[in-house]
């Protein structure tokens, strides 16, 4: 199946976002991908709140609100507010993922769950059923331009094998270091998010094909 392309505006010019996204949207990208870190999660800071709404009001696509900061049952109101249509929490920054769950969906929101490379997808297994989407972090979370992590295309097919065996529907995200060729590892992905591959190629127009296509490409 086409993957949907998320690109990750980490990657954008901040300075000119609102025709980043303009240029991005006309290329016909599926959805936004906002990276929120808080530099206690992940050792870097990137943008809150304020941006959000900004990238709201600039486009009508899906906002994939990628949260790597700890305690982020503090900050799913807010966000839900600013504009995002996704929201993704990472399991490793909460101890009650299911509560959470349940409020992003109170909330008329899409809820995901992200797992660092480190963490088994078999964590899921019981909470499955209940999510709209799984982000399976390629890369340590903190920073684009990161090599793509082997081992986690394993994790993808355990948790696509995982999702059928339980009749889930959630979609799978592929994050970190995804460009055509280790898209081809991830084919169980519905959702390649791409930030040097995409945002910073000189082509975007051939580099969004090249992810689309890269489900025809065997290594
Ligand atoms: C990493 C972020 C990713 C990142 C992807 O912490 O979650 O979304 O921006 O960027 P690339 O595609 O450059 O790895
Ligand atoms: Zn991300």
């Amino acid at each position: 199946m086409r993957p949907l392309i998320a690109p990750s505006l980490l990657s954008a010019d901040f300075g000119r976002l609102a025709e980043e996204i303009a240029d991005l949207e006309a290329l016909g990208v599926d959805w936004l991908h906002c990276d929120i870190m808080d530099g206690v999660f992940v050792p870097n800071l990137s943008f809150g709140l304020p941006v959000v709404e900004a990238i709201r009001r600039a486009s009508r696509l899906p906002l994939d609100v990628h949260l790597m900061i700890v305690q982020p049952e503090r900050y799913v109101e807010a966000f839900a507010a600013a504009g995002a249509d996704v929201l993704t929490f990472h399991w490793e920054a909460t101890v009650h993922p299911d509560r959470l769950v349940q409020r992003i969906q109170a909330l008329g929101k899409k809820a995901g769950i992200a797992l660092n490379p480190a963490t088994p997808v078999e964590v899921l297994r019981d909470i499955l059923p209940q999510l709209d989407l799984v982000c399976v972090m390629s890369v340590n979370p903190g920073f684009g331009g990161q090599r793509f992590i082997p081992y986690v295309a394993g994790k993808v097919l355990r948790l696509a094998e995982l999702r059928a065996q339980l009749g889930a529907t959630a979609r799978i995200e592929g994050d970190g270091g995804v460009d055509p060729e280790t898209a081809s590892r991830v084919p169980q992905a519905d959702v390649l998010v791409a930030g040097s591959s995409l945002v910073r190629a000189s082509d975007r127009r051939a580099a969004l094909e090249a992810l689309r296509r890269s489900r025809e490409i065997h290594t």
